[in-house]
């Protein structure tokens, strides 16, 4: 969802650390992309689709100016166009303004704009920003008085930049949407996420809500809403830039997948004793559940929650699990006892936000459980746990998947009223990387997908453990491919969609563990019976085989750890139908990274 990138410095040229910063915010999903250099005049180039669109606007000869924004647009209000991208400038072209998230007010703001006589080009709620801003400075506030005026104006969510005509400062704030500063040796940077800038600096200051930022190239003062100055701790950043190369893989999406095995070692490591069959999460030491626990989530990350919850329940834990954008304290037992989890890779996504914010409200304690350190979800919740996938650059979410059902693994363990340890099961987690890496050598998913392109839709079915890996299958397949998948817990394929599927709807059955694995054959006689070609997901394929006309295999790893690896053959599958397809596997349209509106 949209990024912001902003540089001041001192040897370096704005432009290129704001394309460079662009494209490596792509994965974060856009539609459009635009950039402002401050030099004597005020450079703005802007356009519909990828950065690499925006590249061919922007003339061959040097453009000048040392200090820049630049952004990447999500279409919020009024559709993907030049006109709409970002950044935006007042009436005079003199202050150019980039936004991520919703100004709820815009509406009120641009009538009284338009009846003082501003004139608005676009259909977006943030041209009302450098409006505001030449209102101000028309009354004689200075630029950093202006921007602040302006920004105080606001309703709703917002990460905000601005800079002006011949000013080296780039002016900022935040609220309830993610904003960075870096600090390099020859410049500073601002950027939604650290990716942006992480080949130029480590060294990183987290805005908080209600926070402005003024940077230029002698250094970042960062005030609060009453404008006093703020003391901001700098913090070093661990990721190294060359993980954000694709390594000879095609697409992030399949080195993130290959990565697997090294983001689960990294999960487990020092958190796991093998020999005393015990876990410890250090960041969680001070976490006493008393009473029930609640998840909240969204996408991928609900499909992990919904694993999350049932080892829960297993562990003898009231655990339920609830949509983020759904998750209504009014209407639900949340007290003072109740914990409720937050399982997002981000840690920005709004719904996601919200639900934790709520919780917070009404007294419970809230854990985030996520990737980004200081997002956030990890800088309000009063506990984190890192899934420690490390940066995930394509779209759709696999690796860090993996590293939070691992993470809720762990989290079943801690939170468990019986510390008898469970030396079994921790094996199991243990040797998940390697039986991982097994499969990826060995998986005939390719060819599977090769079978299978052409087919109308894709179901996915699957029970117990194996049901949010249904539901993840098919979530994949639908956003990396643009075609019609669905997945079901298999016991309801009968109550209904049973009549979508015919002969050209392959349908995925997950077969793992003895206790369900006789029930699910009996709904994959069902589709057979309607002519669909079945594919079963299985650790022991002589008694599936006979059922189903392709098998993926799996290790046998328990109930609790095989639907990790059954995940793992059903992300191949999607990502080689969409190759097969040609699809934009990375970005995928109307999918978005990091979701920062409701
Ligand atoms: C799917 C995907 C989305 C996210 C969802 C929540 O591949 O990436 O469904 O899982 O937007 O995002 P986070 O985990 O950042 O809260």
């Amino acid at each position: 969802m949209c990024g912001i990138i902003g540089y001041t410095g001192t040897d370096r040229g704005a432009i290129d650390v704001l394309m460079n910063g662009l494209s490596s915010l792509e994965y974060r999903g856009y539609d459009s992309a635009g950039v402002a250099v401050a030099d004597s005049s005020l450079a703005v180039f802007k356009r519909e689709g990828e950065v690499s669109a925006l590249e061919t606007a922007i003339p061959d000869d040097d453009i000048g100016g040392t200090a820049g924004i630049g952004h990447t647009r999500w279409s919020t209000h009024g559709p993907p166009s030049d006109t709409n991208a970002h950044p935006h400038t007042d009436c005079t072209g003199d202050v150019a303004v980039v936004h991520n998230g919703i100004i709820e007010n815009y509406r009120t703001l641009q009538s009284e704009l338009e009846a003082d006589g501003h004139t608005f080009n676009s259909d977006t709620d943030t041209e009302v920003v450098p409006h505001l801003i030449e209102t101000a400075l028309a009354e004689g506030a200075t630029r950093e008085e202006a921007f602040r005026q302006a920004v105080q104006r606001l309703e709703g969510s917002y990460a905000v930049a601005a800079v002006f005509e011949g000013d080296e400062t780039v002016y900022a704030a935040r609220n309830e949407s993610p904003l960075v500063l870096g600090l390099g040796d020859d410049g500073y940077y601002l950027a939604s996420d650290v990716p942006a800038f992480i080949e130029y600096t480590d060294r990183v200051v987290y805005l908080e809500d209600g926070q402005f930022a003024r940077v230029n190239p002698s250094g970042i003062v960062v005030t609060d809403e009453q404008g006093a100055i703020v003391e901001t701790a700098v913090e070093t950043i661990s990721w190294d830039p060359e993980d954000a190369g694709k390594s000879g893989y095609d697409h992030y999406m399949l080195k993130e997948i290959h990565e697997q095995p090294t983001a689960i070692r990294k999960c487990l490591r020092e958190r796991v004793t093998e020999m005393e069959g015990s876990i410890t999460v250090s960041e969680l030491a001070d976490l006493e559940r008393q009473g029930p626990v609640q998840f909240v989530a969204c996408g991928t990350s609900y499909h992990a929650a919904l694993y999350g919850a049932r080892l829960l329940r297993e562990q003898g834990v009231p655990a339920q699990c609830y949509l983020a954008s759904e998750y209504d304290v009014e209407s639900l037992p949340v007290g003072n006892e109740t914990l409720v989890v937050g399982v997002t890779q981000s840690g920005e996504t709004a719904d996601t936000m919200r639900a934790l914010r709520a919780a917070n409200r009404v007294g419970a304690s809230t854990l985030a459980l996520t990737n980004v350190v200081g997002s956030s979800a990890a800088r309000e919740c009063d506990h984190v746990m890192y899934i420690r996938a490390g940066p995930e650059i394509g779209v759709a979410a696999t690796k860090t998947f993996a590293s939070q059902q691992v993470a809720l693994a762990m989290l079943s363990q801690v939170l468990s009223p019986d510390r008898t340890p469970e030396t079994d099961f921790i094996k199991r987690l243990r040797t998940l990387p390697d039986r991982i890496q097994r499969i990826l050598d060995e998986s005939n998913a390719q060819a599977i997908a090769e079978t299978y392109v052409d087919a109308d839709a894709y179901f996915f079915i699957g029970r117990g453990y194996n049901t949010p890996v249904a539901l993840e299958g098919a979530l994949k397949m639908k956003e990396i491919t643009y075609k019609h998948a669905e997945g079901f817990a298999a016991g309801e394929l009968k109550h209904g969609p049973l009549a979508l599927v015919t002969e050209a709807t392959p349908v995925f059955a997950i077969v793992t563990g003895e206790s369900n694995a006789a029930r699910t054959i009996g709904n994959i006689k069902e589709v057979e019976a309607r002519g669909a070609p079945v594919v079963a997901v299985t650790d022991s394929p002589s008694d599936v085989d006979q059922y189903a006309d392709h098998i993926l295999e799996v290790p046998s790893s328990g109930p609790r750890c095989t639907p990790i690896l059954s995940n793992i053959q059903l992300q191949l599958v999607s990502y080689w139908v969409a190759n097969q397809l040609g699809r934009s596997i990375d970005k995928p349209r109307n999918l978005a990274k990091s979701v920062t509106v409701e």
